[in-house]
């Protein structure tokens, strides 16, 4: 199993999610309609795909990798970029199902709140678009050239258990994926 390959996979497919997110961005500007269960459902997948899944493995086996075999170039760019952007991520999503359990216990859908959902999903969509992008162009390139072929079979080894040890989970959440992806495109 190619591990950097795996990772970009899921970034196609978190692309595509982002694409779903803009999605439900315009319905609930040109409709006013929320529907805060959805909302729930994206930030579960926010959750367990993008971030479990995916910036869990990053951190956890290729980014640790490089940061230890890689020098300082490497270490800036993980610690002072990437893992800046997964901290902001998962903000933006705190702040969406903020404003979805809000919407979910009654709450008026105002402008304020229409605002907030909103603004806060672009948030997160913009800011995971140009992060993929910056780590398909920049960061992965880098490690694929920079690591040793043992510390690349290291990262494909690893992969290979976590995947095995958590299909269930991508299952399921490519499931709320394909619900979503049906639903509002
Ligand atoms: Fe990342
Ligand atoms: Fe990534």
């Amino acid at each position: 199993m190619d591990g950097i390959k795996v990772l970009e996979t899921e970034h196609s497919n978190i692309v595509d999610f982002t694409n779903v997110l803009r999605a439900m961005g315009i319905k609930a500007m040109n409709e006013r309609v929320v529907e805060p269960e959805d909302f729930l459902k994206a930030v579960d997948f926010v959750r367990r795909y993008s971030d479990k899944q995916h910036h869990g493995k990053e951190e956890k086996i290729l980014f640790r990798i490089m940061t230890e075999h890689l020098g300082p170039q490497a270490q800036r760019l993980i610690e002072n970029g990437m893992m800046v952007e997964h901290d902001l991520a998962r903000l933006y999503v705190s702040q969406i199902e903020e404003c979805a359990f809000k919407i979910k216990e009654g709450a008026d859908l105002t402008d304020d709140i229409l605002l907030d959902v909103i603004g806060h999903t672009m948030e997160y969509a913009n800011l995971l678009q140009r992060h993929a992008e910056k780590e398909n162009t920049v960061l992965f390139p880098f490690g694929k050239r920079e690591l040793s072929p043992e510390l690349l079979e290291a990262v494909n080894r690893e992969t290979e258990q976590f995947e095995e040890e958590n299909a269930a989970n991508r299952e399921e959440m490519l499931g709320i994926l394909s619900y979503l992806r049906n639903k509002y495109i």
